[in-house]
């Protein structure tokens, strides 16, 4: 049988890496986004920091970001609305504390990135970066232009036209490259955390990590005084989403196998807006598209937003969503549409270069035509359990960005509060490390990985197989409006899958896909476990069985001690 699991402990220090892998870190960071790339740039002047992406660098939600960051700084808007927005589109599930901590810190946030040259979109169209000189005067800031998304009460989302996610990763990844005290490596996958337990049986603490080099094929220990998760969300368990590939809720399963908490995975987004297209793959279509101006139509034109709610086309989005999925079953179409083209085609072009430009390669002009749409699976609400500073339950084991469950978004997270999400935890975090780094040391030895006794990965179709399978019967089961006899059917399922995958996982040589498919299939239980657990219906997670809302409102946290 096996391995695939570390040898006993102590019996040989870490092995000699295959290429240039950094074999230990003050901090290591899982995830090259807006999360990984922020903690490593805040960190980097009193830590040595290596960042690991398991595939390109860019390869994570952040490069395709396309509406904005959520941020107070209008004059006429105020922290208590963004808040008050917040938790309306939570569905009273947020933790109120958390949201007043996030949205109180928007604008020091959009300061730093403004700092570190992001051209955002001014008012008057001219970059920031050369409009702006200084990052901490609030009449610089008032510069930026605003726009606005579901949700939200004012204009309030900063932007760099449609390619907001592009113009961060490479800023930050930019600064992040020139800085000496910063490593980024691609093409290393994690594979899992390298915890241990205190003999007072105090609690766990993180050590370091098993690293998959994809070029040697080797499974590499890195010891680390602290390890941050940063490796994003975990739509790709659905079989239509917007997300890259690679959102398959690695940190969510890693954590989960170390023994922290995980919270409110039911509530997975789908967003409104996908490009419909044979070959389009995965474009989202931004619902800054809405803000301003664009309706949403059935096939004969007629609009039916309105229908659903009051605020139509800027209602949340999981309204939204919920709304098209219905008409789109009660009228049997495919798609439906979205239409700007009342606006001046040059505003459109400007406002939607990225959009317009890929329509355009699909034969569509946006500025002529309306946009066939369909939702998809976009964003992962629940996560590992976190508080404000990112820390989890074990010591010095850090979650950021998509992959944590802070307490901000509830049951349906609100447009644009993600990436602001990403930037203000990851502050929190580095100032938690910085207090503590001066007393942490390397645990002296990490257990050498083995894979004596495994084989060549030699069937991938039962790979791609499993694959396919889970991403499939989360859309049919676990999607926008279920109900208990699907979701049921689909615990039946992944429970069998779990097994073919382990098996399968303990008797071969780990690859990135086979390690994917373990992360998605384990965090897939944990949607189905969390859905199960919740008898109402509330923001994202809407049950035919439970349609009321309770008057109560909990989290759903799942810890790995008990069962669920
Ligand atoms: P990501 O940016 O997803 O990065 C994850 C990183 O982890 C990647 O580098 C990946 O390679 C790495 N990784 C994962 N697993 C492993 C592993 N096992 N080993 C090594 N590395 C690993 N939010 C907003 O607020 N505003 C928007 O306008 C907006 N637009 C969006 C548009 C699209 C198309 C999508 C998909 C999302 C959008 N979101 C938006 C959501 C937001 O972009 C994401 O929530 C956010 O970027 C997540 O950042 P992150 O740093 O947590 O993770
Ligand atoms: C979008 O641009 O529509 C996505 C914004 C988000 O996910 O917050």
């Amino acid at each position: 049988m096996h391995l695939n699991f570390p040898a006993a402990i102590g019996k040989a220090i870490m092995s000699q890496l295959q290429t240039d892998i950094e074999r230990q870190a003050d901090i290591l960071i899982i995830g090259s986004g807006a999360a990984g790339l922020t903690l490593a740039l805040r960190s980097a002047d009193f830590a040595k920091v290596t960042v690991l992406s398991k595939g390109d660098l860019r390869e994570g939600a952040t490069f395709y970001a396309q509406g904005g960051i959520a941020a107070v700084l209008d004059e006429t808007d105020s922290i208590e609305s963004h808040v008050e927005d917040t938790l309306t589109a939570g569905v009273d599930l947020c933790h109120k504390a958390i949201v007043e901590y996030m949205v109180s810190r928007s604008a020091e946030a959009v300061s730093w990135l403004v700092e570190q040259g992001v051209p955002f979109t001014t008012k008057t169209e001219k970059k920031a970066k050369s409009a702006i000189k200084s990052n901490s005067d609030d009449a610089e800031l008032s510069s930026l232009h605003l726009t606005q998304e579901g949700g939200h009460s004012h204009r309030r989302i900063i932007h760099a036209t449609d390619a907001t996610g592009k113009a961060v990763f490479e800023t930050l990844q930019n600064r992040a490259q020139a800085h000496p005290n910063i490593t980024l490596l691609e093409g290393c996958t994690a594979v899992d955390l390298v915890t241990q337990t205190p003999e007072n049986g105090s609690q766990p603490v993180c050590v370091g990590v098993y690293v998959l080099n994809q070029e040697s094929s080797k499974v590499e220990a890195i010891r680390a005084k602290f390890v941050a998760l940063a490796t994003g969300g975990a739509s790709k368990a659905y079989l239509y989403t917007t997300n890259p590939d690679g959102a398959s809720g690695d940190g969510i399963a890693m954590a989960w196998r170390a023994g922290c908490r995980v919270a409110n995975m039911e509530f997975n987004q789908f967003h409104p807006t996908c490009l419909y297209h044979p070959h389009a793959k995965s474009f989202l279509i931004t619902e800054a598209l809405r803000g301003e101006g664009a309706k949403l139509e059935l096939p004969d034109g007629t609009r039916f937003m309105s229908r659903f709610d009051e605020r139509a086309e800027l209602a949340p989005r999981d309204i939204v969503a919920r709304a098209i999925d219905y008409e789109m079953k009660r009228i049997g179409c495919d798609c439906v549409y979205l239409n700007i083209t009342h606006q001046p085609a040059q505003f459109v072009i400007d406002h939607f270069p990225t959009i317009y430009r890929r329509c355009l390669e699909f034969g569509i002009d946006i500025t002529k035509e309306r946009i066939p749409v369909v939702p998809a699976a976009h964003y992962t609400c629940g996560g590992v359990v976190v508080n404000a500073q990112g820390e989890t339950d074990i010591k010095n084991l850090y979650a950021i960005g998509e992959t944590s469950f802070s307490g901000l978004h509830g049951a349906n997270r609100m447009a644009s509060n993600s990436l602001l999400e990403c930037f203000v935890v990851a502050f929190g975090a580095a100032h938690s490390i910085e207090e503590k780094i001066a007393n942490t040391n390397y645990v002296q030895e990490i257990t050498e990985w083995d894979e004596s006794r495994v084989t060549d990965s030699d069937d991938e179709v039962l790979v791609s197989h499993n694959w396919d399978e889970i991403r499939r019967f989360m859309w049919d089961f676990v999607g926008i409006v279920r109900n208990s006899k699907r979701l049921e059917r689909a615990d039946r399922r992944i429970k069998l899958l779990r097994e073919e995958v382990r098996d399968y996982y303990i008797k071969h040589k780990v690859t990135n896909d086979n390690l994917e498919l373990r992360n998605l299939a384990l965090v897939s239980e944990l949607i189905i476990s969390c859905a199960l657990q919740r008898k109402e219906s509330r923001g994202l997670h809407y049950t035919l069985d439970y349609p009321n809302t309770l008057s109560a409102a909990s989290d759903t946290v799942l810890s790995p001690s008990k069962p669920h």
